[in-house]
């Protein structure tokens, strides 16, 4: 089962390599001990799952959204015997999904956020400016893709998405630029896309492709990745058991974000401050195991430049009962479904 002595290798999917990033941490922290449940919720390539299997003699259940990723990891079921459960859903969904494979408690919830190297080398899957494709970006096979939000969205939403999600300071006159070409002629392709940014985004030799903050902050709407990051955040608080255990690695500030308000929210035993009345909070429900974020160091950088954006946060699970307060996790945007309707 082992890809390389730990269980950590360059995984294949179809032609594009898979490097998990920061995966003996993440394994480390999630302390896998034999006859242990584990949730890989970002299956992808299969990297951490292996290398959990290889670990103990534990089970498995591992969650993409992505179809291809599910269906490339039946090589690793097989090998598995029976150690290893594939589904293809949501990972917002994780502890429903946990349930109906039979387990009413988990000892470990590992989140790799992000996309994949297969889903971003593959021209057909349309996130990438560096090949051109049909600008889709769905990380699953249903509901509007990119195209769909570039087509409809108002000048208003789409400059909201891409300086919120992209954190781009000329979303402006990016959303004027492509609502400008799109009276001329539809705007299908990753290549049209990425020169009409290009256009009105300037950059100076050594600086990032000018179109990279706009196509972030398309595939994270249309995926709506921030909302789906703080629904597996308290699907996991309801399905770790006390002393299991949260990993999350993040590749960008608005994720790295969300998993640390969530954890400082759910591991405070004091409210109010200096100037206010202390309140009553409920208990604890997770102890934070990293004071800071776990990043890659430059031996792994230099093997993987994906692994220099990268944050790990880990958390261990108290014997509170699950919050079901919502905490403020999220910037406001307005719904896929009203943006798609122009308003
Ligand atoms: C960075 S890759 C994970 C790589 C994996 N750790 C490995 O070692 O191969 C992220 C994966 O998470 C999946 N994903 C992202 N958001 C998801 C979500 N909301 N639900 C389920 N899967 C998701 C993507 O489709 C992608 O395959």
């Amino acid at each position: 089962m082992t890809a390389g002595g730990d269980g950590f290798a360059a995984v294949a999917g179809g032609s594009a390599l898979h490097i998990p990033v920061l995966g003996r941490p993440a394994i480390d922290f999630l302390k896998i001990c034999d006859g242990g449940v584990y949730i890989d919720a970002t299956f992808g390539a299969g990297g951490y799952s292996r290398a959990i299997l290889a670990a103990a003699d534990c089970q498995v259940i591992g969650i993409d959204r992505d179809q291809s990723a599910i269906a490339g990891g039946f090589d690793l079921v097989q090998q598995a015997s029976g150690r290893l459960t594939l589904i293809e859903d949501r990972f917002s969904n994780l502890d429903a999904i946990a349930r109906e494979c039979g387990v009413d408690q988990v000892d470990g919830v590992v989140l790799d956020l992000g996309v994949s190297s297969m889903q971003l080398d593959r021209p057909e899957r349309g996130f990438s400016f560096r090949h051109d494709g049909p600008l889709d970006m769905r990380m699953g096979s249903a509901g509007p893709s990119a195209a769909d939000v570039v087509a409809k969205a108002s000048e208003r939403d789409l400059a909201n998405i891409i300086f919120l999600l992209g954190e781009e300071r000329h979303s402006r006159a990016v959303a004027r630029a492509i609502v400008k070409a799109r009276g001329l002629a539809p705007i299908l392709t990753t290549a049209a896309l990425a020169d009409i940014v290009g256009r009105v985004v300037r950059s100076r030799p050594g600086d990032i492709h000018p179109a990279t903050r706009t196509f972030q902050a398309l595939r994270i709407f249309v995926n709506d990745e921030l909302g789906e990051l703080a629904g597996a955040l308290a699907a996991a608080e309801r399905i770790l058991k006390a002393g299991g255990r949260l990993v999350a690695v993040s590749f960008h500030s608005l994720e790295d974000r969300i998993v640390k308000t969530f954890l400082t929210d759910r591991s405070e035993t004091r409210g109010g401050s200096r100037h206010a009345p202390e309140l009553k909070r409920p208990a604890p429900t997770f102890a934070v195991l990293t004071k800071r974020p776990v990043v890659a160091d430059d031996a792994e950088v230099a093997g993987n430049p994906r692994a220099r954006s990268a944050k790990l946060r880990a958390a261990e699970r108290t014997d509170a009962p699950a919050r079901s307060d919502e905490s403020d996790l999220l910037p406001r945007l307005p719904a896929l479904a009203d943006v798609l309707k122009g308003r």
